[in-house]
Formats: C-alpha cells, structure tokens, sequence
C-alpha cells in the first residue's frame, strides 16, 4: 500500500472564524475562507480544511465531540487506491466520492479519506549551519537570522489520536494499509509510520479513556529547528497560548512547539524529525517525560540584560490589555 502520509485534516467546528483566522496565523495559506469555512494549505499543497459542524458533506462526528471530522490520506496512484477499496471493503463500507476519493473509517470509528496525493514536490534548501569541523553551510556575509523570513509551514507531517484501545487501532493501520511500527511507548500507543514516507511518523496514537477519543494535536513540518522557534514566537506574539515547548523529542528526533487552538485540539510545528526504512528495529520506552524530550524550553515574556521579565501578573495584564482594546 503505497500511502504517502495525510494529505488533509478536516474538521467541523461552530466557530469558523476564529479557526480560520487561526489557521492564517499559525502560517498556512488561505486558499477559500469564508463564513462557511476555509482551506488552509502549505507549501506542497497539504492542508487544514475547516467546516461547520453541522456541514451534511461531513462524515458523522465521533460521540466525544473531537472536532476532526475525517483525515483524508495521499496515495501514490490509482493502484494503491484500488488496493485499499478493496482490502476495506471485505469487512466495511467504502463510499466512492464524485472528487475520485474513497471514504471508510478506521476500527475505532474515525474517519479516514484516501485520494491521489495532492502533494507537489519541493524544492527548498534546509537550515543552514556553521559547524567548527565542518564544511562552512553559510558562507562569508550570509547571515543566519533574518526577520523577514517566509515561515509557511511546508508540510502536513502527523495526526496524533486519543483511542481507546491502541492494540486493535494499531492492527487495522499496520495489518490493513500496511504502517510500520517506528517506535513505541509501552502501555501508550505506537508512532506509525505508511509505506510511502521515511518519515518516523505521520500518525501517532495514545491509548485513553473511551470519553476522550479524538484528535490530540496535528503538525506541519518547518524548514529547521529555528522555523520551528521562529514561527512559535510569531505565535505567541499574536497571543497565542503555548502549550508544550519548545523541546525536541526523543522518538523522531523532531523538534516541537505546541500551542492552544480553537480547534477542539492542540497544533504543532515541527522540524528535522528522523527518516527509517524497514531496516529499523523500533525501539520501546515508558511514556514519561524523560522519554518524551531531550530538552523542553519554556517560552518568556521578552527579556535582554538590562531588567528582569515582567511579573506574570504584570504580563498577564499586557496581555489582557492588548485583548480588551
Ligand atoms: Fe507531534
């Protein structure tokens, strides 16, 4: 099953505008927007899609109210789209859409969507870095940081779900698309990734309670460790709440920053995570903090030498001002 990684994320929400304007903050590039809801896409033409919730075009919501309506993967080919309507329809209904796409859900009952990628190739160069020892990446007179940089995320990269029984969720994905397990947090749940990528993931998933089934966050790859910093200051300049980060994991390597969203789930942006083909043996830890990260940041109010960070009270009420007026 040559399945690339998720093309689309798709979501029912009551409050379009505030998604919307969310999705144009964070970065991506609008391509509809309007009071009905909006396209929101990277570099490579991967994409938020926001809906009403009471949209009939949508797959039914999960009985949770997770806002993440259906995720819509990118096949290589019409083969690989043929592949897997028939291998789903031996036990499930595979609805074909006048758009050429195939429909179904997963054994928990998330909605999944499966189309010829939409994914155009770039051509971009990465972060460049001076190394003692190594070949200069930056020559003479080309600086590292510049303000005006373009920080449009360039890739939709994971969907991380809450699932109520990880084993069974993780069986349907590898046993019937034919994901492989990269690595794995033992009780948790495994970071999976298709056949299509050497990304270490594109779909992670965490064993909860039954109430909390849904999505927990989403992630567009940046250029670099400092577009993932730069972007999330821009973020939080805005006022956007940080959640967790910025760190780097431990699984994947990548480097992380999460933030609050409107969306019923938490958003990402993510740099430089590891690349494994079938030689990989993936490894096993315990969830836990020290498994999770190599190193977690925490975002501060602006600060040079010269006079402390303001209180938080004091920056609480910054904030608060900036909002009331
Ligand atoms: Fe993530």
């Amino acid at each position: 099953m040559n399945i690339i990684g998720p093309d689309t994320l798709v979501f029912g929400v009551d409050d379009v505008a505030s998604c919307n304007q969310y999705l144009l903050d964070y970065g991506l590039v609008p391509v509809r927007a309007d009071e009905a809801g909006g396209r929101f896409e990277a570099l490579d033409g991967t994409a938020i899609e926001i809906r009403r919730t009471d949209d009939p075009a949508l797959p039914p919501a999960l009985a949770t109210g997770s806002m993440l309506r259906k995720t819509i993967y990118g096949v290589a080919d019409a083969a690989t789209l043929n592949d897997i309507a028939a291998e789903l329809r031996r036990d499930r209904e595979v609805r074909q859409l006048p758009d050429g796409s195939i429909e179904s859900v997963d054994d928990m009952g998330f909605a999944l969507g499966f189309q010829i990628t939409v994914r155009r190739s770039l051509a971009l160069p990465a972060e460049s870095v001076n190394a003692p020892g190594a070949p200069a990446q930056r020559g003479p007179n080309v600086v590292g940081v510049n303000d005006n940089v373009d920080l449009t995320p360039r890739t939709l990269s994971h969907v991380v779900y809450f699932v109520p029984d990880a084993d069974k969720a993780e069986a349907f994905y590898v046993e019937r698309l034919g994901f492989r397990c990269s690595d794995r947090f033992t009780g948790v749940g495994p970071f999976l990734r298709p056949a299509g990528t050497l990304d270490h993931h594109t779909l992670f998933m965490i064993q909860t309670p039954p109430f909390m089934k849904g999505c927990e966050h989403f992630t567009f790859h940046m250029g670099g460790p400092t577009g993932v910093l730069q972007a999330g200051t821009r973020f939080v300049e805005k006022g956007y709440q940080s959640f967790w980060g910025p760190g780097r994991h431990r699984f994947g390597s990548n480097w992380f920053w999460y933030f609050n969203s409107p969306l019923g789930c938490h958003v990402e942006y993510d740099a430089d995570m590891d690349l494994h083909d079938d030689g990989w043996a993936a490894r096993t830890a315990p969830m836990g903090a020290d498994a999770s990260q190599l190193f977690l940041f925490q975002h501060r109010e602006k600060w040079a030498p010269g006079g402390p960070p303001a209180a938080p009270a004091e920056a609480a009420a910054k904030v608060n001002a900036k909002f009331s007026g």
